[in-house]
């Protein structure tokens, strides 16, 4: 099961904190949920904070911790009332507390507002955060199932891979295998925004193409002109074509399109969209989420809006959108997280499929 947004799977992660030492080991839900056009974790937590109490239990008495913590959006006032008065519910219950249902087992659970920054959802910087220090993004190794949260071993994983546990256990493993479609199993919620008829959340199997999504759920964009092109996986999701819409919603169909699934938000955008506009917003984006840890993400970003600010005016275009793919490079490879480290997925799928929105700008300005 990997079903977040990061695509690493959740079995490997518990069984390396299950087999770490300590005398103290934590579970954290990432519940950050930062990217552009998604919610699903907030529908859980306000609409079903028991599933997530429950995966989060079973994930406890599974490696062996006794405390654990939602980082919950600091823009999510509807769920922390939610899910604090569960909790209190779960502790009365005794499905929390020092003797989880009478198993002699402890855990523990509590929230905590998030720091209100998108960079904050990297699962290191999460644990620097929760430490109450600044959101600095940590080197790894150590991975945080080594040595996370307060130098101790820890889970950190998103609400919907938690949620997703009490259903594994209550129908069995093959019940959820049979969704989905090649190493991809089980359901993902997608989330429908941006310039679409009917936006909303529909679970589905993996499998399904973004056509279907965006025609047969979506009804097509609002405008009702052609939808031109889709961002899937947040703000560091690669810009689709509509000659990619038949790629299914699989791990691998979209790595193989360099692209990402990420947590399932897609956003549409019709054809009076601006795709170096869409490229410049993706660096700005970095430049403004940025920790600071590093040059690539922390200088590249600046630079980059820059230069993509210099084709737009029609300025040295060959050469400047040169020098874009030369500092995409140095980003891709060179930045600590996946904020840098992603954020050329935006701007060179921009590039790659609409270059005409690159190249032409001076016959465009002059025209
Ligand atoms: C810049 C950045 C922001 C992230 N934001 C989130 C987030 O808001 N929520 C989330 O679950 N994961 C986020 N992640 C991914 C986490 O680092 C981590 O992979 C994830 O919480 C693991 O959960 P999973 O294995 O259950 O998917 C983010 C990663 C990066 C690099
Ligand atoms: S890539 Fe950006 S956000 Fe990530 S560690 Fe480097 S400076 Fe910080």
């Amino acid at each position: 099961m990997a079903v977040g947004g990061a695509a690493f799977p959740t079995g490997i992660k518990w069984n390396t904190v299950l087999g770490c030492e300590s005398e103290q080991k934590y579970i954290v839900c990432n519940a950050d949920e930062g990217d552009s056009g998604t919610y699903s974790d907030r529908m859980i937590m306000e609409g079903d904070p028991f599933v997530l109490i429950e995966g989060m239990t079973i994930a406890a008495i599974a490696v062996g911790a006794t405390q654990g913590y939602i980082y919950l959006r600091s823009e999510y006032p509807h769920a922390l009332v939610t899910l604090n008065s569960a909790i209190e519910a779960a502790n009365q219950a005794g499905y929390l507390g020092d003797n989880v249902l009478g198993s002699g087992k402890a855990f523990h659970l509590e929230v905590r507002r998030a720091a209100g920054a998108y960079v904050c959802g990297e699962e290191t910087s999460m644990l620097e955060s929760l430490e109450g220090k600044r959101g600095l993004v940590r080197f790894k190794p150590p991975l945080p199932a080594i040595e996370g949260l307060f130098g101790k071993p820890t889970v950190v994983n998103n609400v919907i891979s938690l949620a997703s546990v009490p259903v594994i256990l209550d129908k069995g493993a093959a019940y959820y295998a049979n969704y989905g479609m090649g190493r991809s199993r089980g359901t993902l919620p997608i989330q429908l925004a941006g310039n679409i008829k009917h936006g909303g959340l529909v679970e589905l199997a993996f499998g399904i193409t973004l056509r279907e999504l965006l025609y047969d759920f979506g009804g097509g964009s609002a405008t009702g002109r052609p939808i031109r092109a889709v961002q899937v996986g947040g703000p560091l999701g690669a810009f689709l074509p509509e000659s990619q819409f038949d790629t299914p919603l699989d791990y691998e169909e979209f790595t193989k399109i360099w692209a990402v699934l990420g947590h399932g938000g897609i956003v549409a955008f019709d054809d009076t969209v601006d795709m170096a506009k869409m490229a410049r917003y993706a660096f700005e984006f970095c430049a403004i989420e940025s920790c600071g840890k590093c040059t690539p993400c922390r200088i590249g970003s600046t630079r980059g809006a820059e230069v993509i600010d210099k084709i737009i005016a029609g300025t040295d275009t060959v050469k400047n959108i040169k020098l874009v793919r030369d500092l995409s490079d140095t980003m891709l490879n060179g930045s600590l997280c996946a904020l840098g480290g992603m954020t050329p997925y935006p701007v060179l799928s921009a590039m790659n499929h609409f270059p005409e929105d690159f190249e032409m700008k001076k016959a465009k300005a002059a025209a």
